[in-house]
């Protein structure tokens, strides 16, 4: 009985294009994490250091049950991209090579991790990007695309992806975008259908940002494209569409790092112990230029919208009244430039117990943001790679796990536990080689069981 619903449940391996050939890894925006994301990736190539905080390098799979002691590395049961196969580019509108823009960000230790290989970082230099200060309003930069209208800065990003594919040698490609959060923007009318894009796109229509413009040209390009800040970018109803069209997959938002990635934890703890909540306060100082953009109440209000929601879906307020109908939640970010990326976000969390009796944690993470990052990007990169060439389109849900405020189809509502999001990847993984699905019911070990 067990072997048939099994065979259900994984019904054979889905076919999945081999990862020959190199892969092309462009990143919108060369700042804090991209140069953190390649300096590593290089590092680790050369020996000098670990992939550390990366599932797909370090992370081991369990297959069956657990008497037959399978537990692969999930880089070896996956075909995925090797790390010697991957050829980095970027766009930024600031023009430092990776190697300055490494050493302004100060994340890695400059004669440990940068020095040696600062030759293979300085090659990188970013391409003129399509940047507009009204959407990113403490920063400005001189390496910018002109043209006449959005349509056309669009094409000349698809006419950089051939050209990057080409002079790189690279089979295929993958977008990934590390660039600034935007200001805060919602769905209207141009993001509904393809052919009000475009000509929104024509008309210069304030409400597409350039991370669309990104996003667009990716998947015209049919590549697909994660998104790492709060931005909307592919969280239009357009572009799902257009990855579905395409078949090409798509996913974010809002890498899941620091204390977002702590309250995925920590408040599904508290559910699942039927802990009540009342209060939530959330604080940071950070003072990297990912700080100083969110310095700007515009580009803040994007990131507090994509750090709030998740406990709302995590808690269930209308399933749990009493326990969660009056939660108090704050998140602040403060710019503090003594700092630099070494963010400390402190929490401190009101909750209630037996009778109503309060209780308090308090939380200070003193983490480094793109120390944090870093293996989320080479993840993304890997898993994206893998959905196109597995023939996975539009939202690629079971990749949650990266995301704080994860995208998901019409009619759903997004999964935030970041074990619930752990067990997803890991059985979509298992259905995609043909695998059983891991339920945890573990009836089958004892005795009472039919065997
Ligand atoms: N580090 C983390 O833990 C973390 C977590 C979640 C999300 N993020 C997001 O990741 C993004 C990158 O963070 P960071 O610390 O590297 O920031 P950063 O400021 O160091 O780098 C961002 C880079 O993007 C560039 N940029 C801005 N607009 C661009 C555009 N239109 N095209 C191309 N490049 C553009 C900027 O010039 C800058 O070099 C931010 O949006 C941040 O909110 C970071």
């Amino acid at each position: 009985m067990a072997r048939e619903q099994a065979a259900v449940l994984t019904g054979g391996a889905r076919e999945i294009a081999p990862a020959t050939g190199k892969l092309g890894v462009m990143l919108v925006g060369l700042g804090a994490v991209s140069t953190t994301f390649i300096a590593g990736v290089e590092n680790v190539r050369r020996g000098r250091a670990l992939p550390i905080g990366s599932l797909s390098q370090m992370a081991t799979i369990r297959l069956g049950r657990r008497t037959e002691k399978r537990m692969p590395k999930i880089k070896d049961f996956v075909p995925l991209a090797d790390l010697n196969d991957l050829v980095f580019t970027a766009w930024d509108p600031i023009p430092d090579d990776a190697y300055t823009a490494a050493v302004k960000a100060g994340v890695l230790d400059r004669h440990e991790h940068l020095d040696p290989i600062k030759p293979f970082l300085q090659g990188i230099k970013p391409m003129p990007a399509v940047f507009d200060q009204y959407y990113v309003k403490r920063l400005q930069g001189t390496n910018v695309k002109r043209g006449k209208n959005k349509r056309e800065l669009a094409e000349q990003l698809r006419e950089d992806m051939r050209t990057f594919k080409k002079s790189a040698g690279v089979d295929r490609l993958v977008v990934v975008w590390c660039a600034s959060t935007e200001v805060f923007l919602t769905p209207g009318p141009a993001h509904q259908s393809l052919q009000a894009f475009e000509q929104a796109m024509e008309q210069n229509d304030q409400s597409i940002a350039p991370s669309m413009l990104y996003a667009y040209a990716a998947l015209m390009e049919n590549v697909p494209f994660a998104n790492g800040a709060p931005n909307l970018t592919v969280d239009l109803p357009v572009m799902e569409r257009l990855a579905e069209e395409r078949h090409v997959p798509i996913g974010g938002k809002d890498f899941k790092t620091g204390q977002t990635m702590m309250k995925s934890v920590l408040a599904p703890a508290f559910k699942a112990r039927m802990l009540g909540l009342s209060g939530w306060y959330s604080t940071n100082i950070l003072g990297n230029r990912d700080g100083e953009v969110l310095d700007d109440p515009e580009s803040f209000k994007t990131k507090e919208e994509s750090k709030l929601g998740l406990l709302e879906h995590i808690l269930q307020p209308d399933l749990y009244p009493e326990l969660y109908g009056k939660v108090y939640h704050k998140v602040r970010i403060n710019y503090y430039p003594p700092r630099g990326d070494n963010k400390e976000g402190w929490d401190n969390i009101d909750i209630f117990g037996w009778l109503g009796y309060p209780m308090q944690i308090k939380v200070d993470f003193l983490c480094r943001d793109s120390i944090l990052a870093a293996p989320i990007v080479l993840d993304l990169a890997l898993f994206f790679d893998l959905a196109g060439r597995a023939g996975l389109s539009g939202i690629q849900e079971w990749l949650s796990f990266y995301f704080k405020s994860p995208q998901f189809a019409q009619g759903l509502y997004a999964e935030h536990d970041l074990f619930i999001q752990q067990t997803k990847l890991k059985n979509t993984l298992r259905w995609m080689m043909g695998e059983e699905q891991i339920t945890h019911l573990g009836i089958e070990y004892y005795e009472y069981a039919e065997k």
